[in-house]
């Protein structure tokens, strides 16, 4: 079975990682749970679970991938069969493929979003339009169940016919066109944010904290979003480690995927947060945060259709590069385990999730509120939805925490970590102690607040 497929560079890793983990949840997700949570305060748990928990966790996850050379349901049973450990570990692969069918579900939906607006501004049919108009015209676009379900369907064909084309003329190549010019793009928008928007209330906003302000859902809400940004504990980055060179370096590559991560969610929260200021916007608007503002920034600015319009498929290019990294390891598994061709496993994870991402769809229209599935369970299904990523990523997360840390010898992670013992003694501290800890500390202090 397992043909031990490679990316083509050593550095390929790096490039695909980044890709799965700069997306929406940068974009658009990090900037709008900041301005509804209140700003710094969230910013500072979101960091500080990134550098403390979610590096280690990258780190170990990768290497979970790695040294199984499978996808990850397959990896996690071929890895309790070597080391003789437990087959519970498996439902770290179990679980890991139940988050990527829930993630892809909703994000398809929102970044059909940008397919909308790419069209939109590349038409210029918001040249010159008000905050009032171009706010009218996102709630018209959720209140059509049609054009969501639309854009949704042909974003998940788009990304459905990368993975179906294998990972070196798909992912790969995909990938290599869509990053570069991604981080130009944004170093514009950043640009015109500090020029015509108000920089320095954006600066205060999301970097002067007072931990007061974070409600319980907030610290569950923050670190949820730290393992989301990167792609965190459900397997993405195991499928995609399993194809990493043996030379890589494991610490060095998870360091450079958070760092570069992090600074890209920051300059998508500077360049939003001042163009909201600066027009006198709300910051805690919610989902459409990015959807509103930024298109009223393009309205305004000369070559703004154009610009606009780039800045749209750019983001479809983030969300793109994203969701191949939810598929494949689903998609790999159907491959390994039922030997069906890469196409028919991509088709039957697809189509799963699309139906699933229906249920996001209605929850911006039909059933908004106060319909069955709001009285059952306290919010809408896409908010439901999210809610159980916030909980599964981190859970898998503790899990792969646990199983590199406590399951695997000493010597046998050494042996594939080669780094010094330093470095090595510092990681598995971090992985036995600290990362279980602090996902444990959030859980425990949240979860029971989370009742609706
Ligand atoms: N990290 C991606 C983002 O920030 C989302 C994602 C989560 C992608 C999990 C793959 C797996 O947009
Ligand atoms: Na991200």
């Amino acid at each position: 079975m397992s043909t031990h497929n490679v990316w083509t560079h050593k550095g390929t890793f790096l490039l695909a990682a980044v890709g799965s983990a700069v997306g929406l949840g940068n974009l658009w997700r990090f900037p709008y749970l900041t301005g509804e949570n209140g700003g710094g305060a969230f910013i500072l748990v979101y960091a500080l679970t990134i550098f403390a928990v979610g590096i280690p966790i990258l780190i170990a996850e990768t290497m979970l991938g790695r040294n199984s050379r499978r996808s990850p349901i397959m990896g996690m049973r071929f890895l309790t069969r070597t080391h003789n450990t437990s087959r519970a570990w498996e439902s770290i692969g179990w679980l890991g493929a139940a988050s990527a069918f829930l993630i892809l579900s909703f994000y398809s939906v929102i970044a059909g979003w940008a397919i909308h607006y790419t069209w939109q501004m590349l038409t210029g049919s918001l040249a010159g339009a008000d905050a009032e108009t171009i706010g009218a015209g996102f709630d018209a676009l959720l209140a059509s169940p049609a054009l969501l379900t639309l854009y949704h369907t042909l974003f998940i064909i788009a990304s459905g016919l990368i993975v179906a084309m294998g990972i070196h003329k798909g992912i790969e190549g995909g990938l290599r066109i869509i990053m570069p010019a991604l981080f130009v793009i944004l170093l514009l928008v950043l640009g015109y944010g500090v020029a015509n928007g108000d920089f320095a209330a954006a600066a205060s906003f999301l970097f002067t904290f007072n931990i007061a302000d974070l409600s319980l859902e907030g610290w569950l809400a923050a670190m949820g979003q730290s393992f989301f940004t990167l792609s965190l504990g459900m397997g993405a980055i195991m499928a995609y480690g399993a194809y990493m060179s043996s030379d890589a370096s494991l610490t060095r590559t998870a360091i450079a995927i958070a760092i570069v991560d992090t600074a890209v969610a920051m300059v998508a929260g500077l360049a939003i947060f001042s163009l909201v200021f600066g027009a006198g916007l709300d910051a805690g608007q919610g989902p459409g945060l990015m959807f509103v503002t930024l298109p009223l920034a393009f309205a305004e600015m000369p070559l703004g259709a154009l610009i606009g319009g780039v800045f749209f498929i750019l983001v479809l290019g983030a969300a793109i590069s994203s969701s191949i990294s939810l598929i494949e390891p689903v998609a790999a598994f159907l491959v390994e385990r039922f030997d069906m061709t890469r196409p028919q496993a991509v088709f039957a994870m697809v189509v799963a999730s699309w139906a699933l991402g229906l249920l996001t769809v209605v929850s911006f229209n039909i059933y908004a509120e106060g319909t069955i599935f709001h009285t059952l369970f306290g919010r809408s299904a896409f908010d439901f939805i999210e809610l159980l990523t916030n909980i599964f990523m981190p859970l898998g997360g503790l899990l792969i925490a646990l199983f590199a840390g406590w399951a695997l010898t000493h010597s046998e992670v050494m042996k594939e970590m080669r780094t010094n013992e330093t470095w090595f003694a510092t990681w598995r501290f971090l992985v036995r102690f600290v990362a279980p800890a602090a996902v444990a500390f959030v859980f425990l202090r949240s979860i029971p607040q989370v009742e609706g």
